[in-house]
């Protein structure tokens, strides 16, 4: 293994073991050996992720021009026939005859040989293994009963794409947004939460006149980078990857990935997609109900085309954490912090009474209970208050307020930024005013 890769994989190992110290994922059914591919969101975890979410979903429904939608998981089989998910949607699989390992080909090396036993030339023949999990409605299991767990929620969207126009009075071009679970039965699962078998995805489908879809796709690959940068994603770590036409999902006419410089090399945690008219076509072949929606400017009918954003929730949620972790050499340690931007740390503001005595915890109670009113805040008066702050450091509060002797005198605070580890002295009824003008709420 090379230096870099070494580094790289060093870099990883402390991540996971941080996010699972400090309650920010852990692994599904841990008592029992693990789940493999399934994760759960510990407490600081989940404010991190519902924070990401909200930002986008924000981001994409305080406009005119997108409405939320939140449809069910489970949808009338024929959906993925249409999509083309039963078709197409599968991977080339070998297992190994000597040590039953189970490979992606496209993840052989090259030399042929098990990457688990070492045996050469063992593998069975490529079989295709279709991603989607199945189950069945009802009592009885067979096949007039299957229905599968969505590979992804753009499907929902597409099926409701007249009950939204209609129900929201909009007019083509338009966006339905949706944050929710999708489910893929992956042959090997890897990097954390990278690829898993159970995440959430963030998705759009702007629906735009045919021959409008180039501009509104560049329009929409802009402002989807744009996002992750202003929330503070390191610019030099992000990049587009446009697909070439062997690389093209079977529904896509063009399609760039935003793709994320992980410790372990480039990967992909956004894909914009020009679907064309591909869905909604082929939904009004398979269910029979016309899908030309009439443009009354253009007094003319046709089958929208779409451009689509489809974020992957829990990969943006890992590329977030991975890109705020540093370890920062001090005079005496190391610091290690998850600089996090302000507005998506889990903890908006942390509290401690300098000493547990003078009227300083009572202090302090009076300032959570009353930020407590619109921040996460979190008391802490163990332990020595340089020792406080590391470990707000590493949930990445991005403010510490200190109660000490001086407050008792003149009401004043002391508030302390996670990144420069400055400290300013503020009066006590401008702390909320304070947060409020850093955090953007
Ligand atoms: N509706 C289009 C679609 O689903 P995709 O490129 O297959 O496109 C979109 O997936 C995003 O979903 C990816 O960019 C990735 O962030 C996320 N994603 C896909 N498979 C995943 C998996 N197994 N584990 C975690 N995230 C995944």
């Amino acid at each position: 293994m090379s230096k870099e890769s070494k580094e790289a994989k060093k870099v990883m190992e402390k991540v996971v073991s941080l996010a699972k110290r400090r309650g920010f994922v852990f692994q599904s059914s841990e008592i029992y050996g693990g789940l493999n591919g399934c994760y759960d969101y510990g407490p600081l975890g989940v404010e991190l992720f519902n924070n990401i979410k909200n930002h986008w979903w924000r981001s994409m429904t305080l406009r005119e021009d997108v409405e939320g939608l939140d449809a069910s998981i489970l949808m009338h089989p024929r959906v993925w026939e249409a999509s083309g998910h039963v078709e197409h949607f599968t991977d080339p699989m070998v297992d190994c005859k000597q040590c039953r390992a189970r490979y992606r080909t496209d993840e052989l090396p090259e030399s042929g040989a098990c990457p688990n036993c070492g045996g050469k030339e063992t593998f069975t023949e490529a079989r295709k293994f279709n991603l989607m999990f199945r189950t069945f409605v009802g009592p009885v299991e067979d096949s007039s009963s299957v229905v599968y767990l969505r590979p992804e929620t753009a499907q929902g969207i597409y099926l409701n794409f007249f009950n939204v126009q209609t129900a929201a009075r909009q007019k083509v071009p338009f966006g339905i947004a949706q944050i929710g679970k999708a489910f893929r039965n992956e042959i090997n699962t890897k990097n954390f939460l990278f690829r898993t078998r159970e995440f959430e995805q963030m998705e759009m489908q702007f629906f735009v006149k045919p021959g409008e879809d180039d501009s509104w796709f560049e329009y929409w690959k802009e402002q989807r980078m744009q996002w992750f940068k202003d929330l503070g994603m390191s610019p030099d770590k992000l990049r587009f990857n446009e697909h070439g036409p062997d690389e093209l999902a079977h529904y896509a006419k063009t399609a760039f990935d935003i793709q994320y410089e992980f410790p372990f090399g480039w990967g992909e945690i956004e894909g914009i997609h020009n679907r064309t008219d591909y869905d909604l076509k082929q939904h009004e072949k398979f269910s029979g109900k016309a899908m030309k929606y009439f443009d009354q400017e253009a007094n003319e009918k046709y089958i929208p085309y779409v451009v689509e954003t489809s974020a992957g929730a829990s990969r943006s949620f890992m590329a977030f954490l991975v890109d705020a972790f540093a370890e920062e050499q001090l005079e005496k340690e190391t610091r290690t912090v998850m600089r996090f931007h302000p507005h998506i740390a889990p903890i908006n503001a942390a509290v401690f009474p300098l000493v547990n005595r003078d009227g300083m915890p009572e202090k302090a109670r009076t300032i959570v209970n009353d930020l407590q009113k619109r921040y996460r805040v979190f008391y802490d008066d163990k332990g020595a208050v340089g020792r406080r702050y590391r470990r707000q450091d590493e949930a990445g509060t991005p403010f510490c307020i200190t109660i000490d002797s001086q407050t008792l005198d003149d009401q004043s605070v002391t508030i302390r930024d996670r990144d420069s580890m400055e400290q300013i002295r503020v009066t006590d009824t401008r702390i909320a005013e304070y947060l409020s003008d850093k955090l953007g709420m």
